[in-house]
């Protein structure tokens, strides 16, 4: 991925966005990008919970100073990205073998998007006490509303590092909206190659804002099986296998 994409570069990027967004996403990105400005969105109005705004690490009630020095501030992820990446990295896999697991969840955005899909369960790890208390009363609500249209019930937050969380042996599809960095990322790297080779299941991580990607290619046990980068770095994103040399890619088609 480019962080500082050149001329040549810029016009994929610019296809690329508006293939996620459409066109008027699109013009909407290039006016913002110009004016260093974040769009407005209606999640919390459209599913009735509270997930906007942004907190610094430092305002979050982490006690563990290590992991907030490393945490990234929270920032919701957009919807429109999310369905996105899990439109693009979860076709035809059979979805009730999979735990998805947002590493980092904050208030719980991601989560709420993807017990939209048949999943066997849906996982939110968060290192601030006070996100994950959040998170789980937006899930909380989330379910309890009469209309809402969960297909996975089975939706739960823990408030942990997510360095010291002991992933579930299931096929896992991982999904970071850019966490944590350093040590922390690579300790959790480690963790999933680890899980990986012990029990033999698939592990799949969708990285949103993939600032510590480098880190990943640099592991022999991950793939990168595709990526997509549009105008603002926050909402580009790649998708990354882990698995051992031997193992047979996993069939997934190219994003689009
Ligand atoms: C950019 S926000 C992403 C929120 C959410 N995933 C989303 O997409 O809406 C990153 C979150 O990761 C959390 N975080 C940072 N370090 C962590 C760690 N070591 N373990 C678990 N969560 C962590 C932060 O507290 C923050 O809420």
């Amino acid at each position: 991925m480019q962080f500082n994409p050149g001329s040549d570069e810029k016009f994929q990027i610019v296809l690329n966005t508006y293939r996620v967004f459409g066109f008027w996403e699109t013009l909407k990105e290039v006016i913002l990008y110009v004016l260093s400005r974040k769009p407005a969105d209606d999640f919390d109005r459209k599913y009735g919970v509270v997930t906007s705004g942004e907190a610094e690490s430092s305002e979050a009630g982490i006690t563990d100073e290590t992991a907030r020095s490393l945490a990234v501030a929270y920032v919701p992820s957009r919807e429109i990205v999310i369905r996105h990446i899990l439109h693009n990295t979860t076709k035809g896999l059979d979805l009730k073998e999979y735990s998805f697991i947002d590493l980092g969840c904050g208030k719980g955005r991601a989560l709420i998007v993807a017990a939209q899909l048949p999943f066997k369960e849906v996982i939110g790890v968060e290192l601030s006490p006070l996100h994950s208390e959040v998170a789980t009363a937006n899930i909380e609500r989330y379910l309890s509303n009469p209309n809402c249209a969960a297909a996975c019930r089975n939706v739960r937050v823990n408030c942990a590092n997510a360095l010291d969380f002991e992933f579930p042996v299931n096929d896992l599809l991982i999904y970071m909206y850019r966490p944590f960095i350093g040590p922390v990322f690579r300790g959790v790297a480690d963790n999933l190659r680890r899980f990986q080779e012990t029990t033999g299941r698939r592990v799949l991580i969708a990285y949103s804002c993939p600032v510590e990607e480098l880190m990943l290619g640099q592991y022999s046990g991950f793939v990168k099986r595709t990526e997509y980068q549009v105008i603002s770095m926050d909402y580009s994103w790649s998708l990354w296998e882990c698995r051992r040399e031997e193992e047979p890619a996993l069939s997934l088609s190219r994003a689009n």
